[in-house]
């Protein structure tokens, strides 16, 4: 793993924009992992900047989002197709048929799943995967547990996790789905290029763990030691049980 310290979020959300920038210019194509969260807010503000100012043309690019709540649709403001709608998907020039996600509205959510692992099949898995970390480790919605699952499922979320996300629903924690469709371990595993960012002392467990830990289920993240390709950004506070390493 490529550890970079950077000095504040606002310089590894730049530079991390000017990655995505450069990987679409060498591959107007590309096909990219999209998180949600707080984490990218301000990697997705960047980007539609870039766009303004006609420095990044998304017309050719192909997203697949990571995860999305069960039971909401896309149209709902809770929903994170919502999100990116409002942070990304409406300000910029990406083709609409291009963009994939989990619906979590889907009847049946194992066939939904399904479909989502064979459409990402078929546009040849992810070039470029940004990913966040949760603070009990998770990736996407693979939450710690006993086990973890290779492909897209259905998964009950942490409690660490719907109190991250109860700002997405007036910060009433209560109101945040139990459960979600996600990617699994092996997509995003197989993604060719992993860039992971964490921000703040409440991610430097979880940092710290991925990076330098055991690889156990009980971090997901901690998997990523396997890829060959993986840039783990952080600002000093994610970064602090990291000192001494590389
Ligand atoms: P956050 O979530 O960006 O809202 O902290 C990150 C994640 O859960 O992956």
């Amino acid at each position: 793993m490529n550890v970079r310290v950077f000095a504040n979020e606002l310089e590894a959300a730049t530079a991390c924009a000017g990655l995505v920038a450069a990987a679409i210019r060498e591959k107007p194509s590309l096909v990219i992992g999209l998180p949600t969260g707080r984490t990218p807010l301000n990697v997705y503000r960047e980007m539609v900047a870039l766009h303004r100012r006609g420095e990044l043309d998304f017309s050719r690019v192909t997203t697949f989002n990571l995860d999305e709540f069960l039971g909401l649709p896309p149209d709902d403001p809770g929903s994170f197709r919502a999100y990116m709608e409002r942070h990304l998907f409406q300000h910029v020039n990406l083709a609409p048929e291009r963009i994939h996600f989990l619906d979590g509205s889907a009847e049946r959510a194992e066939r939904e799943c399904a479909r989502y692992d064979a459409q990402l099949a078929m546009a040849g898995g992810l070039d470029l995967l940004l990913l966040g970390i949760g603070s009990n480790g998770h990736m996407a919605f693979n939450e710690p547990g006993e086990n973890l699952q290779s492909a897209s499922h259905r998964a009950r979320l942490s409690r660490d996790s719907r109190q991250s996300l109860a700002s997405l629903f007036g910060e009433d924690v209560s109101r945040v789905p139990l459960a979600g469709l996600t990617l699994g371990m092996g997509a995003l595993l197989q993604a060719r290029r992993v860039v992971l960012l964490a921000f703040g002392v409440n991610k430097a467990a979880a940092v710290t763990g991925m990076v330098r830990g055991p690889l156990t289920t009980l971090c997901p993240a901690s998997f990523l030691q396997l890829h060959g390709n993986v840039e783990v950004w952080v600002d000093t506070a994610a970064g602090r049980g990291l000192e001494g390493s590389r």
